[in-house]
């Protein structure tokens, strides 16, 4: 059973869910460059940095790297949990590799270091990808160089997709960081979404489950974007619960006014 408000827009799904399939992602021009620079990173057997704030489409930015990295030649691996200390984060790594994890750091390295060699045997690059970068410890920092640096034949055997928040700077600005900083070659942000892209946003997920666009006004667009600063996360929330408000009134468009009151209860 649906939930009224999704029944009363005749809505099959909730518009601004996270849940979202890494096919249906929003994918506009800017952020298409922002996928291709990614693409050409990884080809080009480097490492790099994405940053942005809180809620801009960061990870969903990697869920779309995904589907366009070719399968054959790439072995992605998406470590999620960056607040580990050394010792734990290379278990991690050695788990998510398939691999047993070892006991002792220099152990674990040791196993990731030959699995990677193996991948490169069988050309096929392993990628790396650590998001929430800005939360990892400094000891396990100074092991990224580390594996960053690691090459045989001379090629590098694995590239670091590091993600995180803008403060990623001042980290990589640290002296003690200033090896891993010089291997990072390409280094992206992604920005928040301009007033035009909120309303083509909004618009795209709308018409995905209801195959209408203009649920909302302009007026209300123009609120919802000021609102939001132009992250998805907040323009989902804020957009959800105005959709919720208008289905209580049993309105079927979305005014400046319903949008105000879901920003003043905030
Ligand atoms: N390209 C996109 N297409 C559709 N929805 C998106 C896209 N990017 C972000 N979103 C929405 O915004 C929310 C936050 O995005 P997320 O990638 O988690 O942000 P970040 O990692 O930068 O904090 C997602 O849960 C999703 O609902
Ligand atoms: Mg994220």
């Amino acid at each position: 059973m649906s939930a009224r408000w999704l029944d009363h827009f005749g809505l099959d799904d909730a518009p601004f869910s996270k849940e979202i399939e890494a096919a249906e992602l929003w994918v506009p021009s800017s952020r298409q460059a922002v996928v291709d620079d990614l693409v050409d990173g990884c080809e080009e057997r480097g490492h790099v940095l994405l940053t942005g704030e809180p809620g801009v489409g960061k990870t969903c930015i990697l869920r779309a790297l995904q589907s366009r990295l070719p399968d054959a030649g790439f072995r992605l691996t998406y470590c999620h949990n960056a607040t580990l200390g050394r010792r734990d984060f290379y278990r991690q790594l050695c788990l998510a590799l398939g691999l047993s994890p070892k006991a002792t750091a220099a152990g674990v390295f040791f196993e990731v270091s030959s699995h990677v060699q193996q991948l490169g045997h069988e050309r096929i690059h392993p990628v790396f990808l650590l998001d929430e970068a800005h939360l990892l410890h400094q000891d396990v920092l100074d092991h990224l160089h580390i594996l960053a640096n690691y090459e045989w034949d001379s090629r590098a055997l694995l590239s670091l997709l590091l993600v995180g928040l803008p403060e990623m700077h001042d980290r990589m600005h640290l002296r003690r960081n200033r090896s891993l900083w010089s291997r990072i070659h390409t280094r992206l942000h992604l920005g928040e979404a301009t007033p035009e892209d909120t309303a083509e946003y909004v618009g795209y997920r709308l018409e995905r489950v209801s195959g209408k666009q203009d649920t909302f006004s302009s007026d209300a667009l123009a609120l919802l974007h000021e609102a939001s600063g132009g992250r998805l996360r907040d323009i989902d929330r804020i957009a959800t619960g105005a959709l919720k408000r208008a289905a209580r009134r049993k309105l079927k468009k979305v005014d400046r006014q319903l949008v105000q009151d879901v920003v003043g209860a905030d």
